[in-house]
């Protein structure tokens, strides 16, 4: 069978650890090329010489995706080591918890500033290209993109924003060969979720609490997200922009258990 993703070249960011990681062992099976980006080199460093025993081809850099100048370089460098890209999935990104009259203006500003303007400056380095041959941009979003989980704030503010700004990108270059989309998962087994239930008294209670919500009484693995995030950049959904697809088994849409 032919594979899904021959001839992309894909930029992905937060690609050290976790659903990045996951993306990118799916996708390099699949017969992308890829340039991965995370802030944490040495992370990063490892990451890369573990996926180098898959086949395929891939670069990588060191970068924060909220430093629209470093970004801008790197996907030069991205391009030329790979080729151009035209495919890019926005997927890094940070929990910020608080409440709104705690939070600080500094956790507001990070929030926003890796959260919604990483993506932003990734979109902005790699549409030029895509507009001139093709291309689809993915955006990591979150269920914390249209609910809200209260002590959170303002993590969920900066999601919402991610649909905005996925919406904004999908109908401005529509005409022009490139689509937009968001994924949006629910909990997933990562360090992240890990770091989350870590933050309450009991640990193991949290994770049990948030297994116990679920519709089907556990969470996703990122290797499940991966598998959505390959269909959305391939070539098998050309009609689908400005879309949100939800991946949490269900979660969503549970007014409350029976
Ligand atoms: N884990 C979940 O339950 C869950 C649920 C819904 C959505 N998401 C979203 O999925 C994405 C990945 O989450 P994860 O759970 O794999 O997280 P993770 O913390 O396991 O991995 C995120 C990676 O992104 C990198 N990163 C963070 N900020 C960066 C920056 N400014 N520049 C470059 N790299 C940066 C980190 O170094 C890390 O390697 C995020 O956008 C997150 O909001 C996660």
């Amino acid at each position: 069978m032919a594979e899904r993703l021959s001839g992309k070249r894909i930029f992905l960011t937060g690609a050290a650890q976790g659903i990045g990681l996951a993306i990118a062992e799916a996708c390099l099976a699949e017969g992308a090329k890829l340039f991965l980006v995370d802030r944490d080199g040495a992370l990063l460093d490892k990451t890369v010489a573990g996926l180098a025993a898959q086949r395929g081809s891939i670069g990588h850099a060191t970068a924060d995706i909220s430093d629209g100048a470093a970004i801008t370089a790197t996907v030069l460098r991205a391009a030329a080591e790979i080729g151009p890209i035209n495919a890019l999935i926005n997927n890094a990104g940070m929990n910020v918890f608080s409440t709104p009259l705690e939070a600080t203006e500094e956790e507001w500003n990070r929030n926003f500033d890796v959260n919604v303007k990483g993506a932003w400056n990734c979109s902005k380095a790699v549409l030029p290209g895509m507009i001139a041959s093709g291309g689809a941009i993915l955006n990591i979003a979150s269920t914390h993109s249209f609910t809200i989980i209260p002590h959170t704030f303002p993590y969920p503010v900066a999601k919402h924003a991610l649909l905005g700004l996925t919406k904004s990108l999908a109908l401005e270059y529509a005409g022009q060969g490139v689509r937009v989309n968001a994924l949006a998962p629910g909990y997933v087994e990562t360090q992240k979720a890990i770091d989350y239930w870590n933050s309450f008294p009991d640990p193991a209670a949290a994770r049990a609490n948030t297994m116990a919500l679920h519709p089907g009484g556990r969470i996703a693995t990122a290797g499940e997200i991966a598998l959505a995030a390959v269909f959305m950049i391939s070539d098998e959904c050309p009609f689908m922009n400005a879309a949100t697809l939800v991946v949490d088994g269900g979660l969503s849409q549970l007014q409350h258990p029976a």
